[in-house]
């Protein structure tokens, strides 16, 4: 079969790999159908991610037709239509037990990562039963390959960590995939205000679309002075952080009002300044999260419902063998105005 290939820093292709075959009990294999590719595969290639060792098959999103299942799978069979969540859970672990399934003692993120992932024809998937989520007949594939990972990122770790409620006012700072994520799903919540920051203006140009109901190009570092003139000098009750570097946590640190909640998404590779000389009579809260998917089925409903449309975030589409120009695409967003592409396998 064909697939993309993790070789080491900065490199990679598309290789002839042998088709992978059952190897535990609670495996299916998974013929994918459409794929994708996140921005932590971008972080992998430039070495950042030090569990994914050369040789890995890439990708952890996904939909696809199971091909076979272990014999003690009971949920699915041959011929099943199937969403791929980006986290393995074993279903039984304390963690998981807690629905904390990206802390999975032996699952959590594995998928192209510790495990060869989505990013090929087929793809083995560990404890199918939890990790696998049935796709209704006439549902749409493509919309749905954004509740693996992007949707149910925004929604728990921003959203839901974020406690948005109706009539708030809420920042979110980083306009790319996953904040614009934050952003439809933060609306089943009816804030009064969204206010997307960010530095890209297409990005901006497109959370005005998805609903912000103000934008904030960040470039000149005004940001916090315009939030505050925004929101009557009080700042917002939910600051959701969606970049991961330094000074965009400590931008919401300065935005959250008091009472409020600073939900941090971004993956941090950096030590972050922590201003408890400013917030310690603030009555703030700090939120950390990774993504669990607990969400997909209520996110499954409110796509079925059309509450939200994921579809709304691919910008691009491509076939498996011309994934490494997907790659060049969504590697160069802030040119192609990309955000999400499919990947037809
Ligand atoms: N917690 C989790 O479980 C989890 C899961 C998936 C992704 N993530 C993380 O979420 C973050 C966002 O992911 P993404 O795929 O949307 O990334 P992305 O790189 O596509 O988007 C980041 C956005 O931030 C903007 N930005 C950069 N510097 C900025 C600044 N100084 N001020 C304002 N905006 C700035 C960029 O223009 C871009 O639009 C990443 O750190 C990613 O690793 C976390
Ligand atoms: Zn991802
Ligand atoms: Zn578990």
């Amino acid at each position: 079969m064909k697939a993309l290939v993790y070789q080491g820093p900065g490199k990679k292709a598309l290789e002839d790999r042998p088709k992978p075959g059952i190897t535990a009990p609670t495996d299916a294999i998974v013929k994918v159908t459409k794929t994708t590719i996140c921005g932590t595969d971008l972080h992998i290639l430039k070495g950042d991610v030090p569990t994914c060792q050369p040789g890995r098959i890439l990708g952890h999103e996904g939909v696809g037709i199971v091909e076979q299942v272990g014999a003690a799978v009971t949920a699915f069979k041959a011929g099943d239509h199937v969403l791929i969540s980006c986290v393995s859970a074993c279903g039984k672990c304390e963690y998981c037990r807690r629905q904390m399934y990206s802390h999975c003692t032996t699952g959590g993120w594995i998928l192209g990562n510790t495990i060869d992932g989505t990013q090929a024809q087929f793809v083995r998937i560990p404890y199918a039963d939890t990790s696998l989520y049935p796709i209704p007949a006439d549902a749409d594939e493509e919309a749905l390959v954004m509740l693996s990972d992007i949707l149910p990122t925004g929604f728990e770790c921003g959203v839901l960590n974020g406690k948005v409620a109706p009539g708030n006012t809420v920042a979110i700072v980083g306009a790319g995939p996953i904040g614009l994520a934050a952003l439809l799903t933060a609306q089943f919540y009816s804030p009064g205000e969204i206010i997307m920051i960010d530095l890209d203006d297409n990005r901006l140009e497109v959370a005005k679309r998805f609903g912000a109901t103000a934008t904030i190009n960040s470039t000149d570092g005004k940001a916090l002075e315009t939030v505050m003139k925004m929101t009557g000098k009080r700042g917002v009750d939910t600051a959701i952080e969606a970049v991961g570097i330094p000074i965009t946590f400590e931008l919401c640190q300065k935005l959250v009002a008091p009472g409020g909640t600073i939900a941090n998404i971004g993956v941090h590779g950096k030590k972050v300044d922590l201003h408890l000389e400013e917030l310690w009579d603030r009555n703030i809260s700090i939120t950390t999260r990774l993504v669990d998917t607990a969400t997909i089925p209520m996110l499954f409903k409110t796509v079925g419902a059309h509450k939200i449309d994921p579809k709304r975030l691919i910008t691009h589409r491509f076939k498996l063998d011309k994934i490494l120009d997907a790659y060049e695409t969504f590697g160069s967003a802030a040119k192609t105005k990309a955000l999400k592409v499919i990947i037809e396998a």
